[in-house]
């Protein structure tokens, strides 16, 4: 995060708080968010794409105060569950704000998202049309709808591909016409309210090629949609994904050169399709709240294993892993870490840091540097796990999730505790035998 620094005795200080402050008021693991950073961030997003919408995927992690704080600069949200969009609408973010998205959104979330009246809903499905057309009409109101294409673009990182077809769950495909049939299906229903077509072609993407390839793709379909149908679609949504830095190999683009190239694209594609522009929206999550966390550790143990050519690494042990990081298992991705507690002139030794799960693939950190004299009780601190750690953790081998703590100018505000055994065990009802139950 922006305010992480280190003090005179080299200890590392976020949001003005010490490390060491940190675990001993709140425990390790604890998720660190530096509430000035996270607002910069939301802001930045908010100017440089002034002219477009910017609705952050609450997907990457969402609580209430996390809502409130995104809203309050300016950003609309994009909730995938009944779930999230509870949460959205706890923080107060007004339903027009809100965007509905998902593959296989259950009748329950539907009707929730209509009730409440939501600004968009991300139509992903005939039957999904069907249902959320009885639901408006019985609701008596007209839902905007947008209906979510594969325009056969994916991209993750430095690399995209760009194919015809693709064969995944989201979407009505491009080229096989089935994006036709669905804004007819759209068009044939008054409760719905065809506002634009939305695309989505991956995540942690720092080359905007893949998006520009998506943008020519969705304005041909707008430029086909006039032709056959007569109407000019107002919106295009052009999804999330643009990347973060994990690691110093990793070069994100400034999310203004980002803006200015995608409406560029959108100008002049729609000039030669003599389109009227349509208003751009984008759903950034990992991209403003991923850098603006940070996890603290505790080491347990640290166990010099020897490697091949008489090299040793230490397999640093610390007090959460899998559990709260899935991300290096299911991903390989990989981490920043440090030492948080201290400074130290040890020399560096080739380090893995592992959680605490039984399993070997529990690694939060496959390869780093750290020094050489770490002990049990030392901090360490790994960078930007903002996004799809707090919110993709779980409770493997019955671990409690760690709690998120706001800080900034030397105060600490828990927003989400931590979880108790109680917790965890609360749906474990037990079991009576049936026979001494009666039954
Ligand atoms: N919009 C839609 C429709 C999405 O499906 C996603 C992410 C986003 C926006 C936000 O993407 P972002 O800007 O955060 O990259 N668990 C994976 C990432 C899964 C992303 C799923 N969809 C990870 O940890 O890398």
């Amino acid at each position: 995060p922006r305010t992480a620094g280190r003090d005179e005795d080299g200890q590392l200080v976020v949001g003005g708080i010490t490390a060491s402050e940190l675990a001993e008021r709140f425990g390790t693991p604890a998720f660190v968010l530096d509430t000035d950073d996270l607002r910069a961030r939301a802001r930045g997003y908010a100017a440089a794409f002034a002219d477009a919408d910017v609705y952050y995927a609450g997907k990457a992690f969402l609580c209430t105060a996390v809502a409130k704080i995104i809203a309050e600069q300016g950003l609309a949200i994009d909730v995938c569950t009944g779930g999230e969009l509870a949460i959205a609408l706890r923080a107060g973010v007004h339903p027009d704000r809100i965007a509905l998205h998902g593959n296989n959104k259950s009748v329950a979330e539907l009707e929730a998202a209509v009730t409440a009246g939501v600004g968009r809903v991300v139509v992903d499905s005939l039957v999904e049309i069907e249902r959320l057309a009885e639901l408006a009409e019985r609701a008596g109101v007209r839902q905007r709808v947008m209906i979510r294409v594969t325009v056969g673009v994916e991209a993750h990182t430095h690399e995209f591909i760009a194919t015809a077809h693709e064969d995944q769950k989201f979407g009505f495909s491009l080229s096989s016409g089935d994006a036709l049939t669905a804004v007819s299906a759209v068009l044939d229903r008054p409760s719905l309210e065809l506002m634009g077509l939305h695309s989505h072609i991956g995540s942690q993407i720092f080359d905007t090629a893949g998006f520009e390839v998506a943008a020519h793709r969705v304005l041909g379909l707008l430029a086909t949609i006039r032709d056959k149908f007569g109407i000019e679609l107002p919106e295009i949504d052009l999804g999330g994904g643009l990347g973060i830095a994990y690691t110093d190999a990793d070069s994100p683009q400034q999310p203004a050169d980002i803006a200015r190239r995608l409406l560029e694209i959108i100008g002049t594609e729609s000039s030669r399709a003599e389109l009227s522009a349509p208003r751009l929206s984008v759903e950034p999550g990992r991209a403003i709240i991923g850098p603006a966390m940070l996890t603290i550790y505790e080491v347990g143990t640290v166990k010099p294993v020897a490697l091949d050519g008489g090299v040793v690494r230490h397999y640093v042990s610390v007090d959460g892993g899998m559990s709260d990081n899935i991300r290096t298992a299911l991903y390989d991705a990989e981490y920043t870490v440090a030492l948080a507690n201290r400074g130290s002139s040890a020399d560096a030794v080739l380090s893995r840091v592992v959680g605490k799960h039984c399993e070997s693939g529990d690694i939060v950190v496959r390869d780093c540097w750290l020094p050489g004299d770490l002990v049990p009780g030392d901090l360490l601190a790994v960078a930007a796990t903002g996004a799809y750690c707090h919110s993709m953790a779980s409770n493997y081998n019955r671990v409690p999730r760690p709690p998120v703590v706001a800080v900034a100018h030397g105060a600490a505000q828990l927003i989400v505790r931590r979880e108790t055994l109680d917790d965890v065990l609360a749906t474990d009802l037990g079991w009576i035998e049936p026979s001494s139950a009666g039954s």
